[in-house]
């Protein structure tokens, strides 16, 4: 298969197949532009994996095995210089229920959950749903009016009671790939009190900055290592949500015993298709990967272009990875951002389960033809008020 048969310029029909993206605006004329799911065909490599297994014809309990291990540790390897063990990983069928997990398994009755906002909103609802007091710290604009974390804010907000934090590295939804200092920052923040990390890092294959690269925080050093639980999964990137495939990786035997002891019974097994998707993903997608991020740069640029050059009233900072955009619509005066702009034909998420008043979040991982769609709906949208 060569790079340039890759097709990101149109979508197949995806009404009928229970789509949470689309069907949430079943029957309505609006174009879904919202939740992180791509309106992209998987790789083809993938579907050959997927192929592959389905023609094995036998669907019986699947247990973690050894050629899912060694891709993702592999990958780990490869992509990220990072060499973890087979054993210190464990399958997941979500890292949403490994995120509420994690509440669980790191901290008692009384605790407290620290993180940055605005964030993916289950880092939000986690702590809530597992009766433990959530810490929320703003992010904080830095000299190069880049989103980041309040470190001083931090110090000021965390108490004794506080275990754990939960950092989405690369961000969601403001798009910020951290810098070695700034993970060094946050690593020395979680040393000084004692804090287990959750690193959430599912979006670190999706870097479209040509002169940014993500650090895994657990390569930073032994010392931050010891106390990260990264979360990881390849349904970003290669768009399989779907096949339910995520993983954990944990060094420190102590906090692993104590993740699988919480997990045990209550999370399910990936399904054999989770660990075919995953396989094939990381031993055979990269081409592909890197078709799709040239893809989502220029969907990139041209919304950025867009949104600053045509409504200027929307303020888009820059983003180096993901393909969701963060806007902040304040100054256009709305009632309802996302109502206003589904009566208007486009589909948003809402900030405010993110803790973002006032903005709403585009996913730009589409064909271009419907980016372009979306932004003149919403030009038109704009200039009817
Ligand atoms: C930061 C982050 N973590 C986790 C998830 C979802 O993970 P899963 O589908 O494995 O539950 C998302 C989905 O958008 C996300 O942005």
């Amino acid at each position: 298969m060569t790079a340039h048969s890759y097709n990101f310029d149109t979508c197949p029909d995806r009404t009928g197949y229970g789509s949470l993206k689309w069907d949430k605006y079943k029957g309505r004329d609006i174009l879904p532009l919202w939740v992180a799911d791509m309106d992209f065909e998987t790789a083809p490599e993938i579907l050959v994996g997927l192929q592959k297994r389905l023609d094995h014809g036998i669907f019986g309990y699947t247990i973690p095995f050894e050629a899912p291990s060694e891709a993702v540790v592999n990958y780990l390897n490869r992509a990220h210089g990072y060499s973890a063990k087979a054993h210190w990983l464990n399958f997941l069928p979500g890292l949403v229920p490994a995120i509420n997990l994690c509440c669980h398994a790191f901290t008692e009755p009384g605790d407290s959950v620290m993180t940055a906002t605005p964030v993916y909103p289950p880092f939000i609802s986690a702590p809530d749903y597992a009766g433990r007091e959530l810490i929320k710290v703003p992010l904080c604009l830095n000299a190069d009016d880049q989103w980041t974390l309040d470190i001083e804010a931090m110090e000021a907000a965390v108490t004794p009671k506080t275990k754990i934090f939960v950092l989405c590295s690369p961000h969601n939804p403001v798009g910020r790939v951290f810098s070695r200092e700034e993970l060094t920052g946050i690593a020395d923040f979680c040393e000084r009190h004692d804090l287990i990390l959750i690193s959430d890092e599912i979006h670190c294959d999706l870097v479209f900055d040509e002169q940014t690269k993500h650090i895994l925080t657990s390569t930073l050093n032994d010392t931050i290592a010891a106390r990260t639980v990264t979360l990881m999964a390849p349904s970003k990137t290669y768009n399989l949500p779907g096949l339910a495939c995520a993983f954990s990786v944990i060094e420190n035997q102590e906090l692993r015993l104590q993740f699988q002891k919480t997990i045990r019974g209550i999370i399910t097994e990936v399904n054999c298709f989770g660990y075919a998707g995953c396989e094939a993903a990381y031993n055979h997608g990269e081409a592909w990967r890197l078709e799709l991020i040239k893809y989502l740069r220029s969907n990139y640029d041209l919304l950025y272009k867009f949104i600053n050059e045509q409504i200027p009233e929307i303020t888009f900072r820059p983003m180096q990875s993901t393909y969701l955009a963060w806007f902040d619509v304040a100054k256009l005066g709305l009632d309802n951002p996302v109502k206003f702009f589904e009566d208007h034909g486009v589909g948003l998420s809402d900030g405010v389960p993110f803790d973002g008043h006032q903005h709403v979040r585009l996913n730009f991982g589409c064909p271009q033809s419907r980016l372009i769609e979306g932004l003149e709906k919403m030009t038109s949208a704009i200039k009817q008020r």
